[in-house]
């Protein structure tokens, strides 16, 4: 019996060996550990032997069975790594260099908010970060707005189901929350962040958009002072030569307001459909700080002046990068992101 289990062995391992694929291998297994294999039968027989050479012939047996075990599970793994090999070198071109991998980058609002904060930097301006969920108050009350004030029309917005609670129309309500937390110490900060309107979405406008809004407070500040700080912006900003140009405007939060322009980057101001034939580009609005918006925030408006202004990065940067439509910015096609 223990010569037969040895022969079986030699055998059956010489077997294996030839088997070329996993048809041929599936049928040694069968052959092999199959009802009607010779193993199978060896096992059958052992129980018919006298006792005293049951014990020997069964350990060995078992032996031989474990070994065949092993030998049939490493040869399947050889077989199935060669197959899947050659299925990856059919598919694969190993000498392909590989593939690079796709590097991340800043937003384009997050690149244009970073200038921007480095050019107040420079001027000696802080960040100050005030919250999106404003209530009515901050927004539009002590920003000189009191309900039916018809400059609220402008900023139509999201009201929230708490009353008095809405998204920021404007970064400007920050401005009373920075005097309140500075009075009486002279201020000079920007407050960028996320603004939402009920607007009618279009190429030049969003329901949602940066803002940065800027406010300068202290005793002798003056309109000459709020000239030098957005002549230098727009200098940074748009090229040292450029011509920074202010025209009488209206917010109900300053007084008086302007808008700033600079004169076309494409035409040089000589008018282009840019500009739209005028020569000049509106970058941002701004104005004096209101004496009702200062008392508000705590300073009295006869020791106390300021200045404040508010912008839009996402147009500043489709000035700066000629992009057409606003919308591409928060509409998530790598296409437009992966060009800046
Ligand atoms: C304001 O929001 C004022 N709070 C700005 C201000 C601050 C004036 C402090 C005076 C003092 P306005 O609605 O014009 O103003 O918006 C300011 C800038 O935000 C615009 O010049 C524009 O760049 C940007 N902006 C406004 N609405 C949108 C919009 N729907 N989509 C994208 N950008 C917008």
């Amino acid at each position: 019996m223990l010569d037969r289990l040895d022969h079986l062995l030699e055998a059956a391992t010489g077997a294996l060996e030839n088997s070329r694929d996993l048809a041929q291998l599936d049928q040694w297994r069968v052959k092999c550990f199959g009802k009607k294999s010779e193993l199978t039968e060896i096992f059958t027989e052992i129980g018919k032997l006298p006792e005293n050479e049951r014990p020997l012939a069964g350990k060995r047996a078992n032996e031989v069975k474990t070994a065949l075990e092993k030998a049939y599970g490493e040869k399947a793994e050889e077989l199935k790594t060669r197959d899947r090999d050659a299925f990856l070198q059919e598919l694969v071109d190993v000498t392909l260099p590989g593939r690079p991998i796709g590097m991340g980058r800043l937003h384009i609002s997050t690149q244009t908010l970073r200038t921007i904060y480095a050019i107040f930097a420079r001027m000696g301006f802080q960040v100050f970060e005030a919250p999106d969920v404003e209530t009515e108050l901050l927004n539009f009350e002590l920003l000189n707005m009191p309900a039916g004030h018809p400059a609220r029309d402008m900023w139509d917005t999201f009201y929230t189901t708490r009353e008095g609670v809405l998204l920021r129309t404007h970064t400007s309500p920050g401005q009373i929350r920075a005097m309140r937390q500075f009075c009486p110490d002279p201020i000079r900060v920007i407050l960028p962040g996320k603004c939402y309107r009920y607007e009618q979405v279009s190429s030049r406008s969003d329901f949602m958009f940066y803002q940065v809004e800027g406010l300068a407070v202290g005793r002798r500040i003056t309109l000459a002072d709020l000239k030098g700080a957005m002549i230098e912006f727009g200098r940074q900003m748009f090229g040292a030569d450029r011509k920074v140009r202010f025209r009488c405007s209206y917010f109900p939060f300053t007084e008086p307001s302007v808008e700033v322009d600079i004169d076309c980057i494409l035409c040089e101001g000589k008018g282009c459909p840019l500009c739209k034939q005028t020569g000049w580009l509106e970058i941002l609005g701004a104005g004096m700080v209101h004496p009702v918006v200062l008392e508000n925030g705590g300073y009295d408006p006869t020791v106390f002046s300021g200045y404040a202004f508010g912008m839009g990065p996402e147009r500043i940067a489709m000035l700066r990068h000629r992009i057409e439509d606003i919308r591409y910015f928060f509409s998530n096609d790598l296409r437009f992101l992966s060009q800046f």
